[in-house]
């Protein structure tokens, strides 16, 4: 098991302050060494000890809200949360991402803050978040919180204060205001089911402020100095507290100017510049995500020139993974990769099947949307702005070989993947919640009352558990899950135990092979580092259609070599120069490494995972 062993000792976790080694640099042409005990430069490091760390990472998105209640009032908090960081280790989860946990009115499930540097009450205390970090840390996980900076709730103090204040003072102009709203009159309204305008009359500012989501959620001004400096220490609050990184929301829309769509300007890119530029001078092993809802090539600006954000979510290619599938063809795949540019080294494609939020459709063309609308939501209720709000399991009709298909390629394309809680189980949603709710319902932890999430009455509960006979929580919760060999959250913990051998799968580059069944995707991926003796070469083969697909693939470069199939340690037929035979089942997927000829090697036990 060198494998495991390398990876555990790659992510475990290093002291939280740590000095930057003296290093020699020239001066005037003179080389010399910096002094240890004055020029050497104390930096904050994060809980790992690989700086490209989240390459390798598995992330887990959760709300603490609706994961564990500890005290019996219904609402989910950091000690319940502490309670099941087991079960998230055993999982193999590697990184936290917690949804906004600040106080926040909660119109927008916290992405609504009314304070950034403490902790909203119904979810514990500041002492509960440095106990559940230290623990978190304690278990080789790295945490990622939210920096919502592009607007606070309309009940944060600087809200309240701009809009008593008058106009042309530096407390009016934390936000956006203006006389008009005639100006940034073609930008699109995101939340296009609730809001008409990007502007909304303030009768006691007697003003418009400007919002590109709720209206109850202005936008900070970045043309003010002032808003930029309140972020850096809104950010530095956490990264001092040990937080390893952010997940950067809304992260396009922070300037505005007239005349544009008010969307990835340069002016916004000059302050991701000053965030990361801030983290890299104080701190060590940190990093941000972006959420750019972009095209591939608009997204590219995000990473800078490794400068700006670590990494990026690939929004459109999630939708596109989901039209592979009811189409049966793998084009929509193949040509949205084939329209991702190289990313700068040090950067990672995030990647996703679903989130908190609506299954988002503004990647797509509108042909594509509607059909994404006709296949994947066949009620109207799951339609909610451009998007469709069901989880994971639900869209794929609880057919566990789709589930199982999906996951095998969120797992095997290049970046890194992350998780929405509760599909590792299976679980299912209430589209009769409103808004994104009914994807935010408690986690099912075993068939008790209120499946285990609280002990409140169930009427208490921050919403209601899933409780119809297909998708309840009689029927689908981790703790039979886990008594069951064969369940969905068993074959998860294998594929994410067996992805975390490899360094290919966050590290190595992507090849498309090309073969004529279209229903069938197969890739390479291949990782070669002299550095670490490392030389992985993985094929992988999907099959998109609900029908046996047979393929023929040209491995002909592999001539000699064995694949050999990575869950169960099965050697198939040697390559040779002649077009290379697959049968594959409906929906099924083989992860294939290949492994050099047996009388120049043999098979490598390493590979092997226990299942
Ligand atoms: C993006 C978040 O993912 C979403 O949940 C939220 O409503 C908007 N940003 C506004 O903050
Ligand atoms: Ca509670």
């Amino acid at each position: 098991m060198q494998r495991l062993e390398l990876h555990k000792e790659m992510t475990n976790s290093a002291a939280t302050t740590c000095f930057v080694e003296a290093s020699v640099y020239q001066i005037a042409g003179v080389s010399r060494f910096t002094d240890s005990s004055q020029d050497m430069l104390v930096k904050k490091a994060g809980s790992a000890t690989d700086p490209l760390w989240y390459k390798d990472a598995i992330i887990y998105e959760l709300h603490v809200r609706a994961f564990q209640d500890s005290n019996g009032d219904g609402i989910g908090d950091f000690p319940g949360l502490v309670s099941r960081l087991d079960y998230l280790q055993e999982l193999g989860v590697t990184c936290l991402w917690l949804l906004p946990f600040f106080p926040s009115p909660l119109k927008d499930d916290g992405y609504d803050i009314a304070n950034y540097v403490d902790v909203n009450p119904s979810y514990g205390t500041l002492e509960d978040f440095k106990r559940f970090l230290a623990a978190a840390h304690q278990r080789n996980m790295q945490v990622l919180v939210e920096l919502v900076i592009n607007h606070t709730s309309d009940q944060h103090p600087w809200f309240k204060a701009s809009r008593l204040a008058p106009p042309g003072s530096p407390e009016r102009n934390f936000y956006v205001w203006s006389d008009t709203d005639q100006i940034y009159k073609d930008v699109p309204i995101i939340f296009r089911d609730t809001e008409k305008s990007n502007w909304t009359w303030d009768e006691t500012a007697k003003a418009y402020y400007w919002h590109r989501f709720f209206s109850h959620q202005p936008d900070l001004n970045f043309d003010n100095p002032a808003v930029m400096e309140e972020v850096l220490k809104a950010m530095r609050f956490w990264l001092d507290l040990g937080v390893d990184g952010f997940r950067l929301d809304a992260i396009p829309y922070l300037v505005e100017r007239d005349g544009t769509a008010c969307e990835s300007l340069p002016e916004t890119h000059a302050i991701i510049k000053r965030i990361r530029a801030a983290i890299d001078a104080d701190y060590t092993n940190r990093f941000i995500l972006a959420e750019a809802n972009q095209w591939p090539d608009k997204v590219l600006p995000y990473f800078g020139n490794d400068d700006e954000c670590h990494m990026c979510f690939h929004f459109p290619l999630m939708p596109r993974i989901y039209m592979a599938l009811r189409q049966e063809d793998r084009l929509p795949i193949t040509d949205i990769i084939a329209q991702t540019p190289t990313i700068p080294d040090g950067c990672q494609w995030g990647l996703f099947l679903r989130n908190h939020d609506e299954l988002t459709l503004e990647m797509v063309t509108d042909d594509e949307r509607d059909y994404m609308y006709f296949a994947y939501s066949a009620d109207p209720r799951m339609r909610i702005n451009s998007g469709i709000r069901r989880r994971l399991a639900p869209l794929l009709d609880n057919n566990r070989h789709r589930i199982e298909l999906l996951n095998s390629l969120l797992f095997s394309f290049p970046g890194t993947p992350i998780m929405y809680y509760g599909d590792e189980i299976g679980m299912g949603d209430n589209i009769y919640l409103g808004d994104r709710n009914g994807v935010r319902t408690p986690m099912q932890w075993n068939s008790d009352r209120n499946a285990g999430f609280s002990t409140a009455v169930p009427e208490k509960l921050y919403f209601p558990v899933i409780m119809d006979p297909i998708w309840g929580y009689q029927a689908i919760n981790v703790e039979s899950e886990l008594a069951d060999q064969s369940s969905l959250l068993h074959w998860t913990r294998n594929m994410i135990a067996l992805r975390k051998l490899f360094r290919v799968f966050g590290r190595g580059t992507l090849e498309f092979l090309n073969p004529e069944n279209r229903k069938v995707l197969a890739y390479l991926r291949c990782y070669d580092d002299a550095a670490t003796n490392t030389n992985e070469t993985i094929l992988c083969v999907a099959n998109l259609s609900r029908f046996s697909q047979p393929v023929s693939l040209d491995l002909s470069q592999f001539a000699g070599r064995i694949p050999v199939e990575m869950l169960g340690y099965v050697p198939f037929p040697a390559i040779t120069t002649q077009p290379y035979p697959l049968t594959l089942s409906p929906y099924s997927c083989f992860w294939l490494e290949l492994q050099p000829a047996p009388e120049t090697h043999e098979l490598s036990e390493t590979s092997r995972v226990s299942l």
